[in-house]
């Protein structure tokens, strides 16, 4: 697959206040791909709504159609519906370019009985190791055989059997392949430490919907008791918004909005950051699926920020966090704990002008406010490429930000939403 270069070049609003109107939030990313997981659970065709128009699920589109899914798509809705015997090999290049594509392993293993795969891909965020996929699959029954490069599984008499799991980090996507695993496994398995994110959330009540039995969900012990192959009967899956979007709109509305009203989003996703906000001196306003941002003369308050699992900040809205922090007055700590390579972007503000000391990889202190200048950046990866958008906004003079495919995996024309708040961005070829 061939994929066109573009870039964007936006023209600074050198610390200005001016952006005005509203801007929607799509369905989440990381809820529309584990949809697509889940469609191998079910003998019927599983419709999902909401779903963003982003370059991540068209990537996972690809590869499940690859494994004999059919998939067809109308605007914001997808119907997919698994055969009676998929393959099971993921092709190397669609499975390495996203990380989420290790989520097929645990609903295509419990399904047809095996599954082959490579070391998935994604971001460039730091070593993202899949030891708790493959050891908790081996304690569901599952043989694990590495050759040449690829993960081949394989279960005995083509079923998973039920385990008591203890996952020695709350990982998101473990614990969401390894509930769809257990739902068509056989007997009762248990994920321990689980992962709470709300995505996560989503899925299960789906899947509960349609007739799986899971207990715990929201907590960190879930229960899952196996049954045979579920049904949707029709019920559609609805993406729940993006709270990576959300957060990171509220964070461009503080910085360079006058007011600014962000649509079709659940502000109780984002408790931990409007809670830092608030602390921050940011001026907002909620109803149940909107925020109001408005400015205020009184400048920002520093804070520290310090990732953690859901409830807690999420590791995904930290770039652009960083790049508030820079524009509020005193010294704020930022401590990623989750990947060690997701502060390497530092640099590049450090380049536009910002007061940034690194620690160690995953400690950085930030002392604000000092005014940023427009810079020539290279994107890193899908989270920091658009924080360096908002940076670039937030600057004087003009920034040009490469590698907007990174933020195409993410985020839905973002520069269209943007334009549409007051923002001069576009987007070049190369
Ligand atoms: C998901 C999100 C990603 C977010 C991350 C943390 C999707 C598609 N992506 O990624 O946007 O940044 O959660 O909130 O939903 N780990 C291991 N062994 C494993 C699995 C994970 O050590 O087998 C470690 C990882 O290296 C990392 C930590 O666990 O340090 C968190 O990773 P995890 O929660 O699994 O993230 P993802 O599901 O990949």
């Amino acid at each position: 697959m061939t994929q066109k270069k573009h870039a964007f070049v936006i023209q600074g609003l050198a610390g200005r206040k001016t952006l005005s109107g509203d801007i929607p939030v799509r369905g989440a990313k990381n809820d529309a791909l584990k949809a697509i997981a889940a469609s191998f659970l079910f003998e019927d065709t599983v419709i999902v709504t909401n779903v963003p128009d982003i370059a991540d699920v068209a990537s996972l589109i690809t590869l499940v159609k690859d494994l004999g899914v059919k998939t067809s798509r109308n605007d914001r809705e997808i119907v997919l519906e698994a055969p009676k015997d998929s393959s099971t090999l993921f092709d190397t290049h669609l499975a390495k370019m996203l990380r989420s594509s290790v989520v097929l392993t645990g609903p295509v293993l419990a399904r047809y009985g095996k599954v082959s795969f490579p070391h998935p891909g994604g971001c460039v965020i730091g070593a993202r190791p899949i030891d708790l996929f493959i050891s908790s699959f081996e304690k569901m029954g599952a043989s694990c055989v590495i050759k040449d490069d690829y993960y081949h599984l394989t279960t005995t008499k083509g079923k998973l059997h039920g385990a008591d799991i203890f996952l020695d980090f709350p990982s998101v996507g473990a614990t969401e392949t390894l509930m769809m695993a257990a739902t068509l496994a056989q007997g009762t398995t248990y994920i321990r430490n689980a992962a709470i994110e709300p995505e996560i959330q989503n899925l299960a009540h789906y899947l509960v919907s349609c007739g799986a039995q899971i207990e715990g969900i929201g907590t960190s012990t879930m229960k899952i008791d196996g049954c045979e192959i579920l049904h949707t009967r029709g019920k559609k899956y609805v993406v729940i918004p993006d709270r990576i979007e959300t957060g990171t709109f509220v964070l461009l509305a503080a910085l360079a909005g006058k007011n600014v009203t962000i649509t079709h989003c659940d502000p109780t996703l984002i408790r931990s950051l409007l809670s830092l906000l608030k602390k921050a001196g940011v001026c907002f306003t909620m109803t149940e699926d909107t925020i109001t941002v408005s400015s205020t003369d009184t400048p920002y308050r520093a804070v520290n920020v310090r990732t953690n699992p859901y409830p807690g900040f999420a590791t995904d809205i930290q770039a652009p966090m960083t790049v508030f922090l820079t524009q509020a007055q005193g010294e704020s700590l930022v401590f990623e704990t989750m990947f060690e390579g997701r502060l390497n972007y530092t640099e590049d503000l450090q380049r536009m002008g910002a007061d940034i000391v690194m620690f160690d990889p995953h400690r950085v202190m930030v002392r604000g406010a000092v005014p940023l200048t427009g810079k020539e950046l290279e994107g890193p990866d899908l989270r920091a490429g658009l924080a360096y958008v908002i940076a670039g906004i937030v600057a004087t003079k003009e920034s040009i930000i490469h590698n907007v495919e990174h933020i195409d995996r993410g985020y839905e024309k973002i520069e269209e939403r943007f334009r549409a708040l007051g923002v001069d961005i576009q987007r070049v070829q190369e």
